[in-house]
């Protein structure tokens, strides 16, 4: 979820190292950072689409990851679920932390960096308070109550935010990083925040949740930026 200001991509030099013989599942790779700083990353091919395969970098030393907009079928498609918490999971939760206040947001889920993968990080202090940092693998919303209305914008929609319905409070189930079960009861921005972050997961958008009149005035001025390339 947005919280103003804009993404200032970090550049990188890519040297990919691929076995020979068959796809790889997982290979090292040698980033050269912005700072010229080089350091070991690790990708894993990612299907983002029918028949097309991407490959994410995350690092295990802290690396921006560029966001996914508007458009990119990454973020129409349902995630999957995390089988194990090993080294990459860790290691991109890790990426998606700075990424995310880099940003700067309050939240951010996987497919926004390109992975399908059921992962979610939020900080509604934006780093102020160290235990609003939660990551959690897994999210599933399993209570609601009450209802709030309140602006919200997504990092993967930059410059656009309209008021949505919201519940006041849920309670989110998941798994920690440490795979201990985690059951987190939240309200007002934290709950939408969970909420926001969760419909990433299923290819949703916050603009799913508005009218269809708004959410056509929207799309309409998203199709224009995409076709004229400024987006
Ligand atoms: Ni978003």
């Amino acid at each position: 979820m947005a919280l103003g200001a804009s993404w200032v991509p970090l550049a990188l030099a890519v040297e990919l190292h691929m076995p020979r013989g068959g796809a790889p599942r997982r290979m090292k790779i040698r980033t050269a950072c912005g700072s010229g700083r080089v350091v070991e990353a690790a990708a894993r091919p990612v299907a983002t689409a029918p028949g097309s395969v991407s490959l994410v970098l995350i690092s295990e030393e802290s690396m921006l990851l560029p966001i996914e907009k508007y458009g990119s079928p990454v973020l129409r498609t349902v995630s999957a679920p995390i089988k194990n918490i090993d080294g990459y999971v860790v290691a991109l939760a890790q990426n998606m932390l700075e990424t995310m206040y880099a940003a700067p947001g309050v939240g951010l889920a996987a497919p926004q960096i390109g992975v399908n993968l059921r992962l979610l990080t939020t900080d509604v202090s934006s780093g102020k308070e160290p235990h609003q940092r939660i990551i959690i693998a897994n999210p599933e919303i399993v209570e609601v109550a009450g209802e709030q209305n309140g602006e919200e914008g997504c990092l993967s929609i930059p410059d656009f935010s309209e008021k949505v319905r919201r519940p006041q409070r849920i309670v989110v189930k998941g798994i920690s990083l440490d795979e201990k079960e985690l059951i987190i009861e939240a309200e007002d921005l934290l709950a939408r925040c969970f909420c926001h972050e969760v419909d990433h997961l299923n290819g949703i958008f916050f603009l799913d949740h508005l009218s269809a009149i708004k959410r056509g005035l929207i799309t309409r001025k998203l199709k224009h930026l995409i076709k004229d390339g400024k987006w």
